[in-house]
């Protein structure tokens, strides 16, 4: 079995240049650690042969990656203007009363964090949510429900 070092000497390979490798390093770190823990940086990093605060840096620029620790489940909800335009307030409000919390928050079994995020791509198919790495799209508050029992259905 491999080890997380391994591993990153391996995507290292796969790029002329190491910097390439940091965005998978990271996602394989998170995937690891459940999120970008100081620890996990400082493994990533040595994998990359780089420092914590480089491997912190990049992780602050993309949301996909949490230096918080998050949900087993991710729900996603962009706020942008496409959406934001198609009602997609609505459809956060939905959310935060059917998980019983705000916007950036966890439940309190672990299981959920839900939070805006910005555009996810899908402009022309907003209200666009993102559940883990599946999107849904034209999504209305009465759709809501259905996505969290799904969500729930899975935990
Ligand atoms: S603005 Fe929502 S997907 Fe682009």
């Amino acid at each position: 079995m491999s080890t997380f070092y391994d591993e990153v000497q391996a995507l290292k390979a796969r790029y002329p240049d190491w910097l390439s490798a940091t965005m998978p390093a990271l996602r394989l770190a998170q995937e690891k650690h459940g999120y970008l823990s100081p620890d996990a940086l400082r493994e990533c990093a040595n994998a990359l042969g780089t420092t914590p605060a480089f491997c912190e840096s990049v992780a602050t620029f993309y949301d996909m990656l949490h230096l918080q620790p998050v949900g087993r489940h991710m729900v996603e909800v962009c706020t942008n203007l496409p959406c934001a335009l198609a009602g997609a307030q609505r459809v956060v409000e939905a959310f935060e009363e059917q998980l019983g919390l705000r916007a950036g928050e966890t439940t309190g079994d672990g299981e959920i964090t839900f939070r805006t995020v910005e555009c996810l791509g899908g402009c022309g198919r907003a209200t666009v949510v993102a559940v883990d790495e599946r999107y849904h799209e034209f999504v209305t508050p009465e759709k809501v429900p259905e996505i969290v029992g799904a969500v729930r259905g899975n935990a």
